[in-house]
Protein backbone atom coordinates (compact mmCIF):
# COMPACT_ATOMS: atom_id res chain seq x y z
CA UNK A 1 0.00 0.00 0.00
CA UNK A 2 0.96 3.80 -0.53
CA UNK A 3 0.80 6.32 2.29
CA UNK A 4 0.60 4.43 4.75
CA UNK A 5 2.63 6.71 7.01
CA UNK A 6 -0.09 9.00 7.22
CA UNK A 7 -3.19 9.42 8.73
CA UNK A 8 -5.92 6.89 7.28
CA UNK A 9 -3.00 4.84 5.74
CA UNK A 10 -1.17 4.38 8.95
CA UNK A 11 -4.67 3.32 10.80
CA UNK A 12 -5.09 0.59 8.27
CA UNK A 13 -1.77 -0.60 8.69
CA UNK A 14 -2.28 -0.40 12.55
CA UNK A 15 -5.39 -2.31 12.51
CA UNK A 16 -5.12 -5.14 9.97
CA UNK A 17 -1.74 -6.28 11.40
CA UNK A 18 -3.05 -6.19 14.82
CA UNK A 19 -5.42 -9.09 13.59
CA UNK A 20 -2.78 -11.42 13.55
CA UNK A 21 -3.63 -12.87 10.78
CA UNK A 22 -0.95 -13.44 8.62
CA UNK A 23 -1.05 -10.77 6.02
CA UNK A 24 2.39 -9.33 5.27
CA UNK A 25 1.64 -5.09 4.26
CA UNK A 26 4.81 -3.32 2.14
CA UNK A 27 4.19 0.51 2.79
CA UNK A 28 5.61 2.83 -0.07
CA UNK A 29 5.53 6.28 1.24
CA UNK A 30 7.67 9.35 0.48
CA UNK A 31 7.38 11.00 3.34
CA UNK A 32 5.90 13.99 2.50
CA UNK A 33 4.80 16.85 5.37
CA UNK A 34 1.58 14.28 6.62
CA UNK A 35 3.99 11.01 6.27
CA UNK A 36 5.14 10.22 10.19
CA UNK A 37 7.12 7.57 10.75
CA UNK A 38 6.22 7.50 14.01
CA UNK A 39 2.58 6.85 12.94
CA UNK A 40 4.01 3.00 12.65
CA UNK A 41 5.52 3.07 16.09
CA UNK A 42 3.32 0.71 17.07
CA UNK A 43 4.21 -2.06 14.89
CA UNK A 44 8.14 -1.63 14.71
CA UNK A 45 7.93 -1.76 18.46
CA UNK A 46 6.18 -5.33 18.63
CA UNK A 47 8.39 -8.00 16.98
CA UNK A 48 5.81 -10.50 15.79
CA UNK A 49 4.32 -7.27 14.01
CA UNK A 50 7.53 -5.81 12.50
CA UNK A 51 8.52 -9.29 10.80
CA UNK A 52 5.30 -8.74 8.74
CA UNK A 53 5.99 -5.55 7.83
CA UNK A 54 7.81 -3.58 5.28
CA UNK A 55 8.50 -0.11 4.91
CA UNK A 56 9.94 1.46 1.58
CA UNK A 57 10.55 5.05 1.31
CA UNK A 58 9.90 6.25 -2.20
CA UNK A 59 7.24 7.88 -4.27
CA UNK A 60 4.36 6.33 -6.15
CA UNK A 61 5.05 8.24 -9.24
CA UNK A 62 8.50 6.11 -9.60
CA UNK A 63 7.89 3.34 -11.98
CA UNK A 64 10.81 1.43 -11.19
CA UNK A 65 10.02 1.20 -7.18
CA UNK A 66 6.49 0.75 -8.11
CA UNK A 67 6.82 -1.74 -10.42
CA UNK A 68 9.07 -3.73 -8.53
CA UNK A 69 6.74 -3.48 -5.50
CA UNK A 70 3.65 -4.75 -7.45
CA UNK A 71 5.26 -7.51 -8.83
CA UNK A 72 5.36 -9.13 -5.53
CA UNK A 73 1.69 -7.93 -4.53
CA UNK A 74 -1.79 -9.65 -3.94
CA UNK A 75 -3.71 -5.96 -3.61
CA UNK A 76 -2.43 -2.60 -3.78
CA UNK A 77 -4.48 0.08 -2.07
CA UNK A 78 -3.42 3.62 -2.81
CA UNK A 79 -3.74 6.04 0.14
CA UNK A 80 -0.99 8.42 -1.48
CA UNK A 81 -1.96 11.76 -1.95
CA UNK A 82 -1.06 15.42 -1.54
CA UNK A 83 -3.88 15.61 1.26
CA UNK A 84 -4.82 19.28 1.97
CA UNK A 85 -6.96 21.76 0.00
CA UNK A 86 -5.76 24.66 1.94
CA UNK A 87 -1.61 24.21 0.28
CA UNK A 88 -3.79 22.84 -3.10
CA UNK A 89 -4.70 26.58 -3.34
CA UNK A 90 -1.08 27.75 -3.00
CA UNK A 91 0.95 25.20 -4.80
CA UNK A 92 -0.90 22.54 -6.88
CA UNK A 93 1.67 20.97 -9.17
CA UNK A 94 2.61 17.82 -6.45
CA UNK A 95 -1.05 17.18 -6.12
CA UNK A 96 -1.42 16.37 -9.55
CA UNK A 97 2.16 14.52 -9.48
CA UNK A 98 0.81 11.97 -6.76
CA UNK A 99 -2.87 12.63 -7.47
CA UNK A 100 -2.30 12.14 -11.58
CA UNK A 101 0.90 10.68 -12.39
CA UNK A 102 0.94 8.35 -9.35
CA UNK A 103 -2.03 7.14 -10.05
CA UNK A 104 -1.19 6.33 -13.92
CA UNK A 105 2.63 4.60 -12.77
CA UNK A 106 0.15 2.26 -10.39
CA UNK A 107 -2.34 1.51 -12.92
CA UNK A 108 0.27 0.27 -15.35
CA UNK A 109 2.54 -1.78 -12.79
CA UNK A 110 -0.60 -3.39 -12.44
CA UNK A 111 -1.88 -3.89 -15.91
CA UNK A 112 1.63 -5.20 -16.41
CA UNK A 113 1.13 -7.85 -13.61
CA UNK A 114 -2.29 -9.08 -15.20
CA UNK A 115 -0.08 -8.97 -18.88
CA UNK A 116 2.04 -11.47 -16.52
CA UNK A 117 -1.17 -13.45 -15.36
CA UNK A 118 -2.16 -13.72 -18.94
CA UNK A 119 0.84 -15.87 -19.48
CA UNK A 120 0.79 -18.10 -16.85
CA UNK A 121 3.33 -16.34 -15.05
CA UNK A 122 1.60 -15.49 -11.17
CA UNK A 123 -1.97 -16.61 -10.23
CA UNK A 124 -3.74 -12.98 -10.98
CA UNK A 125 -2.86 -9.95 -11.17
CA UNK A 126 -3.62 -7.85 -7.97
CA UNK A 127 -6.87 -5.83 -7.11
CA UNK A 128 -6.38 -1.95 -6.90
CA UNK A 129 -8.31 0.11 -4.68
CA UNK A 130 -7.79 3.72 -5.39
CA UNK A 131 -9.08 5.71 -1.91
CA UNK A 132 -10.81 8.93 -2.88
CA UNK A 133 -12.50 11.35 -1.65
CA UNK A 134 -16.57 13.15 -1.22
CA UNK A 135 -14.65 15.98 -2.66
CA UNK A 136 -14.68 14.87 -6.17
CA UNK A 137 -18.15 15.56 -5.93
CA UNK A 138 -18.00 19.29 -5.88
CA UNK A 139 -20.35 21.38 -3.68
CA UNK A 140 -23.93 19.85 -3.11
CA UNK A 141 -26.24 22.22 -2.36
CA UNK A 142 -28.71 19.73 -1.24
CA UNK A 143 -29.42 15.72 -1.23
CA UNK A 144 -27.00 13.51 -0.91
CA UNK A 145 -24.43 12.36 -3.54
CA UNK A 146 -24.30 9.21 -5.21
CA UNK A 147 -22.07 7.05 -6.74
CA UNK A 148 -23.06 7.95 -10.24
CA UNK A 149 -23.26 11.44 -9.64
CA UNK A 150 -21.10 13.56 -12.22
CA UNK A 151 -17.59 14.72 -11.00
CA UNK A 152 -17.38 18.16 -10.11
CA UNK A 153 -14.38 19.30 -8.18
CA UNK A 154 -13.95 22.56 -7.44
CA UNK A 155 -10.32 22.82 -5.69
CA UNK A 156 -7.07 21.26 -6.84
CA UNK A 157 -6.57 18.92 -4.39
CA UNK A 158 -10.48 17.95 -5.22
CA UNK A 159 -9.67 18.09 -9.13
CA UNK A 160 -6.18 16.13 -8.97
CA UNK A 161 -8.41 13.22 -7.07
CA UNK A 162 -11.17 13.19 -9.54
CA UNK A 163 -8.83 12.88 -12.49
CA UNK A 164 -7.37 9.60 -10.25
CA UNK A 165 -10.68 8.11 -10.10
CA UNK A 166 -11.50 8.93 -13.85
CA UNK A 167 -8.26 7.43 -14.79
CA UNK A 168 -8.62 4.10 -12.77
CA UNK A 169 -11.87 4.15 -14.34
CA UNK A 170 -10.63 4.03 -17.86
CA UNK A 171 -8.73 1.40 -17.28
CA UNK A 172 -11.40 -0.83 -15.50
CA UNK A 173 -13.26 -0.60 -18.93
CA UNK A 174 -10.37 -0.44 -21.52
CA UNK A 175 -7.87 -3.07 -19.91
CA UNK A 176 -10.31 -4.91 -17.49
CA UNK A 177 -7.85 -3.56 -14.80
CA UNK A 178 -9.44 -5.11 -11.16
CA UNK A 179 -10.37 -1.62 -9.38
CA UNK A 180 -12.75 -0.30 -6.85
CA UNK A 181 -12.80 3.28 -5.78
CA UNK A 182 -13.51 4.73 -1.98
CA UNK A 183 -14.78 7.75 -1.63
CA UNK A 184 -14.78 8.74 1.86
CA UNK A 185 -15.88 11.39 3.84
CA UNK A 186 -14.45 13.92 6.11
CA UNK A 187 -12.18 11.71 8.02
CA UNK A 188 -10.77 12.59 11.90
CA UNK A 189 -8.91 10.49 14.72
CA UNK A 190 -5.57 9.90 16.25
CA UNK A 191 -2.40 10.71 14.01
CA UNK A 192 -4.56 13.35 12.00
CA UNK A 193 -1.78 15.81 11.50
CA UNK A 194 -2.42 19.13 12.53
CA UNK A 195 -3.50 21.41 9.56
CA UNK A 196 -6.49 19.87 9.21
CA UNK A 197 -9.73 21.22 11.36
CA UNK A 198 -10.47 18.97 14.21
CA UNK A 199 -6.93 18.39 15.19
CA UNK A 200 -5.68 21.92 14.18
CA UNK A 201 -8.42 23.30 16.45
CA UNK A 202 -7.89 21.12 19.46
CA UNK A 203 -4.25 21.52 19.46
CA UNK A 204 -4.88 25.17 19.11
CA UNK A 205 -7.46 25.06 22.38
CA UNK A 206 -4.97 23.20 24.24
CA UNK A 207 -2.64 26.16 24.02
CA UNK A 208 -5.71 28.68 24.47
CA UNK A 209 -4.38 29.99 21.09
CA UNK A 210 -7.15 31.50 18.75
CA UNK A 211 -9.23 28.82 16.21
CA UNK A 212 -9.10 30.58 12.83
CA UNK A 213 -12.82 29.64 11.34
CA UNK A 214 -13.19 29.97 7.72
CA UNK A 215 -15.94 32.65 6.79
CA UNK A 216 -19.03 32.05 8.36
CA UNK A 217 -18.32 28.72 9.71
CA UNK A 218 -21.89 27.07 8.34
CA UNK A 219 -20.29 25.13 5.57
CA UNK A 220 -21.15 21.38 6.28
CA UNK A 221 -19.23 18.41 6.26
CA UNK A 222 -20.25 14.23 6.85
CA UNK A 223 -17.23 13.20 9.83
CA UNK A 224 -16.49 9.23 9.50
CA UNK A 225 -13.90 8.13 11.79
CA UNK A 226 -10.43 7.08 10.74
CA UNK A 227 -11.42 3.41 12.53
CA UNK A 228 -14.20 3.09 10.65
CA UNK A 229 -12.58 4.81 7.29
CA UNK A 230 -10.02 2.16 7.19
CA UNK A 231 -12.33 -0.54 8.03
CA UNK A 232 -14.03 0.43 4.85
CA UNK A 233 -11.44 0.72 2.47
CA UNK A 234 -10.57 -2.91 4.12
CA UNK A 235 -14.24 -4.42 3.08
CA UNK A 236 -14.38 -2.85 -0.39
CA UNK A 237 -11.01 -4.28 -0.95
CA UNK A 238 -12.45 -8.42 0.07
CA UNK A 239 -15.85 -7.17 -1.26
CA UNK A 240 -16.69 -4.72 -3.51
CA UNK A 241 -17.24 -5.61 -7.15
CA UNK A 242 -14.66 -4.77 -9.84
CA UNK A 243 -14.75 -1.44 -11.65
CA UNK A 244 -17.31 0.14 -8.66
CA UNK A 245 -17.40 2.83 -6.90
CA UNK A 246 -18.41 2.92 -3.13
CA UNK A 247 -19.11 5.61 -0.88
CA UNK A 248 -17.61 5.59 2.58
CA UNK A 249 -20.05 7.69 4.96
CA UNK A 250 -19.82 8.33 8.82
CA UNK A 251 -22.33 9.24 11.43
CA UNK A 252 -22.60 12.84 11.75
CA UNK A 253 -23.13 15.65 9.40
CA UNK A 254 -22.40 18.95 11.28
CA UNK A 255 -21.54 22.60 10.37
CA UNK A 256 -17.76 24.27 11.44
CA UNK A 257 -19.19 25.91 13.53
CA UNK A 258 -20.85 22.68 15.85
CA UNK A 259 -17.68 20.92 15.65
CA UNK A 260 -15.87 23.74 17.15
CA UNK A 261 -18.77 23.69 19.59
CA UNK A 262 -18.45 20.49 20.95
CA UNK A 263 -14.40 19.97 20.73
CA UNK A 264 -14.51 23.10 22.98
CA UNK A 265 -17.08 21.50 25.17
CA UNK A 266 -15.61 18.64 25.60
CA UNK A 267 -11.82 20.17 26.16
CA UNK A 268 -13.75 23.01 28.68
CA UNK A 269 -12.72 25.94 26.45
CA UNK A 270 -14.34 29.01 25.91
CA UNK A 271 -16.14 29.99 22.56
CA UNK A 272 -14.39 33.25 23.19
CA UNK A 273 -11.49 31.16 20.86
CA UNK A 274 -12.85 31.06 18.05
CA UNK A 275 -12.66 33.78 15.39
CA UNK A 276 -14.27 34.47 12.34
CA UNK A 277 -11.40 35.00 9.73
CA UNK A 278 -11.52 35.50 5.70
CA UNK A 279 -12.66 32.32 4.60
CA UNK A 280 -10.96 29.89 1.97
CA UNK A 281 -11.49 30.83 -1.83
CA UNK A 282 -13.82 29.06 -3.59
CA UNK A 283 -15.01 27.17 -0.15
CA UNK A 284 -17.14 24.32 -0.65
CA UNK A 285 -20.24 24.55 0.65
CA UNK A 286 -21.42 21.62 1.54
CA UNK A 287 -20.48 17.67 0.96
CA UNK A 288 -23.09 14.61 2.10
CA UNK A 289 -23.32 11.43 0.23
CA UNK A 290 -25.41 8.47 0.46
CA UNK A 291 -23.97 5.63 1.70
CA UNK A 292 -26.43 2.91 0.64
CA UNK A 293 -24.27 0.95 -2.25
CA UNK A 294 -21.71 -0.41 0.45
CA UNK A 295 -24.30 -0.77 3.39
CA UNK A 296 -25.91 -3.00 0.64
CA UNK A 297 -22.64 -4.88 0.88
CA UNK A 298 -22.50 -5.33 4.45
CA UNK A 299 -20.76 -2.40 6.05
CA UNK A 300 -21.95 0.22 8.20
CA UNK A 301 -19.38 2.84 10.54
CA UNK A 302 -19.27 1.97 14.40
CA UNK A 303 -18.05 4.96 15.67
CA UNK A 304 -20.42 7.71 16.86
CA UNK A 305 -19.17 11.13 16.08
CA UNK A 306 -19.80 11.51 20.34
CA UNK A 307 -17.61 9.11 21.13
CA UNK A 308 -15.30 9.29 18.48
CA UNK A 309 -14.90 12.90 18.97
CA UNK A 310 -13.97 12.19 23.26
CA UNK A 311 -11.23 9.82 21.89
CA UNK A 312 -9.90 11.56 20.04
CA UNK A 313 -9.42 14.49 22.11
CA UNK A 314 -8.09 12.35 24.70
CA UNK A 315 -5.99 10.87 22.13
CA UNK A 316 -4.07 14.06 21.49
CA UNK A 317 -4.14 15.14 25.03
CA UNK A 318 -1.92 12.11 25.59
CA UNK A 319 0.24 12.39 22.73
CA UNK A 320 1.68 16.20 23.26
CA UNK A 321 4.96 15.21 22.46
CA UNK A 322 3.76 13.95 18.93
CA UNK A 323 1.37 16.93 17.68
CA UNK A 324 4.41 19.17 19.32
CA UNK A 325 6.95 18.02 16.77
CA UNK A 326 4.16 17.50 13.82
CA UNK A 327 3.61 21.29 14.86
CA UNK A 328 7.61 22.53 14.76
CA UNK A 329 10.31 23.06 12.02
CA UNK A 330 8.52 24.00 8.45
CA UNK A 331 4.77 23.57 10.01
CA UNK A 332 5.65 27.27 11.42
CA UNK A 333 6.42 28.86 8.09
CA UNK A 334 3.06 27.22 6.83
CA UNK A 335 1.23 28.54 9.73
CA UNK A 336 1.92 32.22 9.52
CA UNK A 337 2.05 32.27 5.73
CA UNK A 338 -1.80 30.39 6.11
CA UNK A 339 -3.31 32.59 9.29
CA UNK A 340 -1.44 35.34 9.96
CA UNK A 341 -3.16 37.76 8.01
CA UNK A 342 -5.87 35.69 8.79
CA UNK A 343 -5.88 36.07 12.11
CA UNK A 344 -4.97 39.91 12.13
CA UNK A 345 -8.20 41.01 10.01
CA UNK A 346 -10.18 38.15 12.70
CA UNK A 347 -13.31 38.61 13.75
CA UNK A 348 -15.31 37.70 16.93
CA UNK A 349 -17.26 34.62 15.90
P1 LIG B 1 -2.25 12.17 4.76
O1 LIG B 1 -1.80 13.43 4.11
O2 LIG B 1 -2.24 12.07 6.24
O3 LIG B 1 -1.37 10.94 4.21
C1 LIG B 1 -0.93 10.86 2.89
C2 LIG B 1 0.30 9.97 2.87
O4 LIG B 1 0.74 9.84 1.50
C3 LIG B 1 1.49 10.54 3.64
O5 LIG B 1 2.09 9.54 4.43
C4 LIG B 1 2.44 11.01 2.55
O6 LIG B 1 3.81 10.98 2.93
C5 LIG B 1 2.14 10.01 1.45
N1 LIG B 1 2.48 10.52 0.12
C6 LIG B 1 2.18 11.74 -0.41
N2 LIG B 1 2.67 11.83 -1.66
C7 LIG B 1 3.28 10.63 -1.92
C8 LIG B 1 3.95 10.11 -3.04
N3 LIG B 1 4.13 10.84 -4.16
N4 LIG B 1 4.41 8.84 -2.99
C9 LIG B 1 4.24 8.09 -1.86
N5 LIG B 1 3.64 8.54 -0.76
C10 LIG B 1 3.15 9.80 -0.80
O7 LIG B 1 -3.67 11.90 4.15
P2 LIG B 1 -4.89 11.05 4.71
O8 LIG B 1 -5.82 11.97 5.38
O9 LIG B 1 -4.37 9.87 5.44
O10 LIG B 1 -5.56 10.60 3.35
C11 LIG B 1 -5.25 9.34 2.76
C12 LIG B 1 -6.06 9.20 1.49
O11 LIG B 1 -7.46 9.29 1.81
C13 LIG B 1 -5.80 10.29 0.46
O12 LIG B 1 -5.79 9.70 -0.81
C14 LIG B 1 -6.97 11.24 0.62
O13 LIG B 1 -7.26 11.89 -0.60
C15 LIG B 1 -8.06 10.29 1.03
N6 LIG B 1 -9.14 10.87 1.85
C16 LIG B 1 -8.85 11.57 2.99
C17 LIG B 1 -9.89 12.10 3.75
C18 LIG B 1 -9.62 12.89 5.02
O14 LIG B 1 -10.57 13.53 5.54
N7 LIG B 1 -8.43 12.86 5.58
C19 LIG B 1 -11.22 11.91 3.36
C20 LIG B 1 -11.48 11.18 2.19
C21 LIG B 1 -10.42 10.66 1.45
P1 LIG C 1 -10.32 20.44 6.26
O1 LIG C 1 -10.00 19.68 7.50
O2 LIG C 1 -9.23 21.21 5.60
O3 LIG C 1 -11.03 19.42 5.26
P2 LIG C 1 -11.77 19.70 3.83
O4 LIG C 1 -11.42 21.04 3.34
O5 LIG C 1 -11.14 18.63 3.04
O6 LIG C 1 -13.24 19.52 4.09
O7 LIG C 1 -11.49 21.46 6.57
C1 LIG C 1 -12.74 21.04 7.05
C2 LIG C 1 -13.65 22.24 7.09
O8 LIG C 1 -13.14 23.16 8.05
C3 LIG C 1 -13.69 23.00 5.77
O9 LIG C 1 -15.01 23.51 5.57
C4 LIG C 1 -12.72 24.15 5.97
C5 LIG C 1 -12.87 24.43 7.47
N1 LIG C 1 -11.64 24.96 8.12
C6 LIG C 1 -11.70 26.13 8.88
O10 LIG C 1 -12.79 26.75 9.04
N2 LIG C 1 -10.56 26.60 9.45
C7 LIG C 1 -9.36 25.98 9.30
O11 LIG C 1 -8.34 26.47 9.82
C8 LIG C 1 -9.31 24.75 8.53
C9 LIG C 1 -8.02 24.01 8.35
C10 LIG C 1 -10.48 24.28 7.97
Amino acid sequence: MTGGAGFIGSAYVRNLLLRRDGTRITVLDKLTVTGNRANLDPIVEDPALAERFRFVHGDVADPGVVGELVAMADAVINFAAESHVDRSIIEAEAFLRTGVIGVHVLLEAIRREAIRAAAGERARAPRLVQVSTDEVYGSVAGGRSTESDPLAPRSPYAAAKAAGDLLAHSYAVTHGTDIVVSRGSNTYGPFQHPEKLIPLFVTNAIDDRPLPLYGDGLQERDWLHVDDHAAAVDHILRHGSAGEVYNVVGDAHLTNREVARRLLDELGKPWSLVRTVEDRPGHDRRYAMDGARLAALGWRPGVSFRAGLAATIGWYRAHEAWWRAARSGAWEAWYERQYATRLAGSRKA
